[in-house]
């Protein structure tokens, strides 16, 4: 697998989300014996999906679905087996959030198997307590605050936190205006 031969693209067509189907069923479905109903479980059309190809040819996928104006619920990850390993799931989850942050999400929960507890916590999720129930499956919770994007009056496109927004100079002039017409609130206590 060469690096430049691999994209990643947010999903836009039915016969992309037809491919998307398509990994799954071979990864959540005979793979890890997920019933039929996870994979299509009639959440997809309303969806954020990404889809990862290798010289065309789709081998990963991933979703985010709206659980509210800033809430999202990340979902359905498959790699291809032949493509694991190479750091490729965290690249495809890189990029979904951005894309959910872009919807204007701001926080993104995700309900794996125990076993992947390190890898999400590398990506910057933290654990939630409790545990949840799906197809057979039991699932631990965690979640991750994203930054939110600012987009200022001039049409400057900046991301930060409110922290980040504090303790830096912003990075492009236009953004000034955003914070002069949106001052820090003072910390309280
Ligand atoms: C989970 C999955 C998407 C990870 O894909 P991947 O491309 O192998 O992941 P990466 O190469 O980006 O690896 C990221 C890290 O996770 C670790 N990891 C990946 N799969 C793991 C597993 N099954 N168990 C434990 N650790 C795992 C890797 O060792 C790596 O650690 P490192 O960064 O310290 O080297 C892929 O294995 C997959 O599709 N699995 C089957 C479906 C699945 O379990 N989906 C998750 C449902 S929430």
């Amino acid at each position: 697998m060469k690096p430049h031969a691999i994209s990643i693209k947010q999903v836009r067509t039915a016969d992309e989300l037809r491919q998307v189907q398509r990994i799954r069923e071979i990864v959540l479905e005979a793979e890890q014996g997920f019933p039929h109903e996870v994979n299509v479980d009639g959440q997809d059309p309303s969806a954020i999906h990404v889809l990862v190809l290798d010289r065309g040819e789709p081998v990963g996928t991933a979703r985010v679905t709206k659980r509210s104006e800033t809430e999202g619920m990340l979902a359905r990850i498959a790699l291809l087996g032949s493509h694991r390993g190479k750091g490729l799931a965290k690249r495809m989850l890189r990029h979904l959030e951005t894309v959910a942050k872009h919807a204007g999400l701001q926080t993104i929960y995700v309900e794996p198997h125990a076993h992947l507890e390190p890898f999400f916590r590398s990506l910057g999720y933290e654990t939630v307590p409790g545990r949840v129930e799906l197809g057979g499956h039991q699932l631990i919770r965690l979640r991750k605050r994203v930054l939110a994007v600012l987009i200022s009056e001039g049409g400057c496109l900046c991301t930060g936190s409110f922290v980040f927004m504090k303790q830096a100079e912003p990075r492009c002039s236009r953004s000034k205006t955003y914070l002069s017409k949106n001052p820090a609130r003072p910390k309280s206590g």
